[in-house]
């Protein structure tokens, strides 16, 4: 078993700075997503991890080896791309065991190319038909390719990789050629696969819902940095920067640009006909700051309408006058757009909630749940 180590790890191609001087420590049998918009630079990051890429400075260690100079099939990794290419002559077992079958001690004699590790036929047929059962694959082995579903043709690039028995797995968006409902159901058999065979995994994601669904821990990515590392819900309730605050969070979270302003003991988010009041926690922490310009967040699911019973009693400070602009049922919610000026805040509202398009509604904000960023330096001051 092995974590994974990234030390200042950077990858230039000419002009463009792909991964700028990343720091990351993945622990033994962690799952650590990687997740950030396109071009981000995920996978360079993880293709240098692979040993495919080659970086421009820093280290990368396995396990605690040093592995910048060490050859991709000598790191003790598999890695599970996008287009998991099958070859479509051969049967799903001689799929799964291809990486092995290379390998194959020849019969009655030792192997030539002074390989370090060979496999005998039963060593393979052990591994696969092990893989095939964690994979649900048995009954499949002798099929070809495009005898599969694309679910089923996923899941033998997955067991190509398991039969190697790595150290470390490393998926590239493994699960976007599939369609929506499959791509949920191989989410969770990823999950499940990951607790039983308790590898460490690296998985690259542009979803933020599959980060953090999945994840054990989830780096943010952008423009070739890490933004932000931490658990699921540690991203969710403390984003450290807009960035992060923007990603993480479907709908994404409102921004207000404020200006804070002190009425006494209190501290306002003041932006003309929206006013809020911070509570005392927030107010603290925002006090250098009153005068200044800067950036107030609150997620679309805490944001309540007046009218119905709501988990946040309404205060003269937690509640505002909004136009309903738009309102979509999705179900159990209805997402509801809101205008007040030129401000536009999306909620998401019980559908109990009997607010119409045209309507003019209060609605009441979880302040404790709100976010202040420096509108500048981005930083969130809570
Ligand atoms: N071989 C290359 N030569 C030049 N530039 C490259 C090369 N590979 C990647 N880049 C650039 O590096 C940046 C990061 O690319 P990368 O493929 O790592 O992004 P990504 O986060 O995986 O994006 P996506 O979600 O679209 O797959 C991009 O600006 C890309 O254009
Ligand atoms: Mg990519």
């Amino acid at each position: 078993m092995a974590g994974v180590v990234l030390k200042n790890l950077t990858k230039s191609f000419n002009k463009v700075t792909a991964v700028n001087s990343i720091n990351l420590e993945i622990l033994d049998k962690e799952f650590m997503v990687l997740v950030g918009p396109s071009g981000c630079g995920k996978t360079t990051a993880l293709r240098m991890i692979a040993g495919l890429e080659e970086s421009t400075s820093g280290d990368i260690l396995i396990g605690e080896r040093l592995v910048n100079d060490v050859s991709p099939k000598d790191r003790d990794i598999a890695m599970v791309f996008q287009n998991y290419a099958l070859y479509p002559h051969m049967s799903v077992f001689d799929n799964m065991s291809f990486g092995l079958r290379l390998k194959r001690t020849p019969a009655g004699g030792v192997w030539p190319f002074n390989s370090k590790k060979t496999f005998s036929n039963d060593e393979i047929s052990r591994r696969v038909t092990e893989a095939a059962e964690i994979l649900g694959l048995k009954p499949l082995l002798q099929r070809k390719p495009k005898e599969l579903s694309g679910g089923q043709r996923q899941r033998v690039a997955l067991g190509r990789a398991i039969v190697r028995e790595p150290k470390v797995f490393l998926m590239d968006e493994p699960l976007s050629n599939l369609d929506a409902k499959l791509r949920v159901q191989t989410r969770a058999e990823l999950i499940k696969l990951h607790r039983r065979l308790g590898i460490t995994t690296v998985y690259v994601t542009h979803d933020q819902v599959e980060a953090m669904t999945m994840g054990d821990r989830i780096a943010v990515m952008s423009n070739g940095i890490i933004q932000q590392c931490d658990k699921p819900l540690t991203l969710y309730n403390h984003p450290t920067n807009l960035f992060v605050a923007g990603f993480i969070g479907s709908p994404a979270m409102n921004f207000v640009k404020v200006k804070i302003v002190q009425d006494g003991d209190k501290l306002i988010a003041d932006a003309g006909s929206f006013k809020v009041e911070l509570p005392a926690d927030q107010a603290n922490r925002a006090r250098d700051h009153v005068g200044k310009e800067c950036t107030f967040g609150i997620r679309p699911e805490d944001i309540y309408d007046k009218q119905l019973i709501a988990l946040v009693p309404s205060t003269p400070g937690n509640t505002i006058k909004m136009d309903v602009d738009v309102v979509e049922p999705l179900g159990s919610d209805v997402e509801m757009y809101l205008k007040n000026g030129d401000i536009t805040l999306i909620s998401l509202i019980d559908s109990a909630s009997p607010a119409k398009m045209g309507d003019s509604i209060e609605v009441v904000l979880d302040m404790k749940k709100s976010h202040l960023f420096d509108t500048q330096t981005e930083q969130a001051l809570y």
